[in-house]
């Protein structure tokens, strides 16, 4: 049995959500209908997908729906949305993950709607990566859980802990990335081929988290293995220990949850 998806935005996130549910048949083509302001969109969503869509609202396919998804921008008219929703009489879940718009305000007019508010990873054609999902009290997690999952695993948490996920969880890739950079410049810097360097880093950092994954291993028992007295890997662990390598990964952590919050209060 496919979900039955209502989506309000085709977006990047929203195309994104829908090319995993697709491919990992949560959804099939015609369980899923987008309502987007924009045409080339709608035309573009439905000849690379096969979805359906429309520029106006389609109340059938939004009562029948299982998943209402609201993914438009904080500054659009996600108010609006919601009424229409509310006004439907739709038995669906809502889920929304418009940043920064927290469960009062979407439920403002109706304190009724059953509302999950998710902040989705962005690692979504990976099959890897955690969203954070926070439930009102009329929200039903039995049925957001399927479809939550069909785009990466999920982590229910306390609504307050959003700003957290999005600056540590969901800008996380971020972090692996320069990580990435860092090492690879490394190792071209030492004399390796650009290639080479590329090659080797990629292949130990999943190697590694492999390794964290497998033997559920404290990584400093991994490090106590790899960093023998005298030998290569504990005067590198000296220059990383008395470099900044741990608080700027730390400080940029906490730069990016401090913004996550400074933008939802703006609004
Ligand atoms: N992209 C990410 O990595 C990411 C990660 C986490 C959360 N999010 C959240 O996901 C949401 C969407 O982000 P995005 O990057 O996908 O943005 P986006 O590509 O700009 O998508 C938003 C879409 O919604 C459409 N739209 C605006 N108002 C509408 C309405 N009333 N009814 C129907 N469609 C409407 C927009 O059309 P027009 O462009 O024509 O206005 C646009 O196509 C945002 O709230 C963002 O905070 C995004």
């Amino acid at each position: 049995m496919t979900i039955s998806l209502y989506a309000f935005g085709g977006g990047q996130m929203v195309e994104a959500i829908i090319r995993a549910g697709l491919k990992n048949k949560a959804l099939s083509a015609d369980s899923v209908f987008v309502t987007d302001i924009a045409q080339s969109r709608i035309d573009y969503l439905q000849q690379t997908y096969g979805i359906k869509g429309a520029t106006v609202l389609d109340q059938p396919q939004l009562t029948a729906a299982q998943i209402v998804l609201l993914g438009v921008r904080p500054q659009d008219d996600w108010a609006g949305l919601t009424q229409t929703i509310s006004q439907s009489q739709t038995q669906a879940q809502v889920v929304s993950i418009i940043a920064g718009v927290t469960i009062a305000q979407l439920t403002a007019t109706n304190a009724n709607l059953p509302v999950t508010r998710i902040i989705p990873n962005t690692l979504t054609d990976t099959g890897f990566g955690y969203s954070g999902a926070a439930l009102n009290d009329h929200a039903d997690q039995a049925l957001v859980d399927p479809f939550l999952k069909s785009f990466g695993k999920v982590d229910y948490i306390p609504e307050n802990q959003i700003d957290i996920y999005t600056g540590y969880g969901v800008a996380g890739p971020n972090y692996i990335y320069n990580f990435y950079i860092a090492l690879t410049n490394a190792g071209v810097l030492a004399g390796l081929s650009r290639q080479q360097a590329n090659a080797v880093a990629l292949e130990n950092l999943q190697g590694a988290a492999k390794m964290l994954e497998l033997t559920g291993k404290n990584p400093n028992e991994l490090l106590d293995i790899n960093n023998s007295a005298g030998g290569v890997g504990i005067y590198a662990q000296h220059e990383l220990d008395a470099s900044d390598f741990a608080a700027g990964i730390q400080n940029a952590v906490l730069a990016a949850v401090r913004r996550t919050t400074e933008l939802g209060a703006e609004k």
